[in-house]
């Protein structure tokens, strides 16, 4: 009985741990940033075009909205950001998640170095 009692203390308390540890991971997405390297990174737009074929199947290359949001002609530095926040899983987005979870940071920047030059 006694082994029992202390057993079930063992797991709450491990259990107690867990939460607090999820807890933490929520309040340190709280302030989510970008490295100032990686906005600063200039990306080939070349490159972002031979990659963007992966993205032109949702997103409209024309800009128009079908219901999936215009991503062209957006400023470098914010299309960077928007995409770690993906990456990064501080965006809900499972697809977009993904997405930018493939991407490697000088092919998020091609893609943003690319899609800003289009209208
Ligand atoms: C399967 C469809 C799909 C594909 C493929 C896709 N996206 Fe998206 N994307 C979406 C949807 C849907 C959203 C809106 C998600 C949301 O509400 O956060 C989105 C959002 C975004 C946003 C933020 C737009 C905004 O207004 O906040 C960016 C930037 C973006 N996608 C870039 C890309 C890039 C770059 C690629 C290619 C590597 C890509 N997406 C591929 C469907 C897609």
């Amino acid at each position: 009985m006694m082994m029992l009692k202390s057993l079930k203390i063992l797991l709450i308390s491990i259990l107690l741990g867990l939460c607090s540890e999820v807890y933490a991971g929520d309040e340190n997405t709280d302030d989510f940033a970008v490295d100032e390297e990686l906005l600063k990174l200039k990306g080939d737009p070349e490159y972002g075009e031979y990659l963007s074929g992966d993205c032109t199947a949702c997103h409209q290359i024309d800009g128009s909205y079908n219901g999936i949001p215009s991503i062209v002609g957006w400023d470098e530095e914010s299309f960077i950001w928007v995409m770690h926040e993906y990456k990064e899983k501080y965006r809900e987005h499972p697809v977009m998640q993904m997405m930018a979870g493939r991407l490697a940071n000088d092919e998020i920047a091609a893609l943003a170095a690319y899609f800003a030059t289009l209208e």
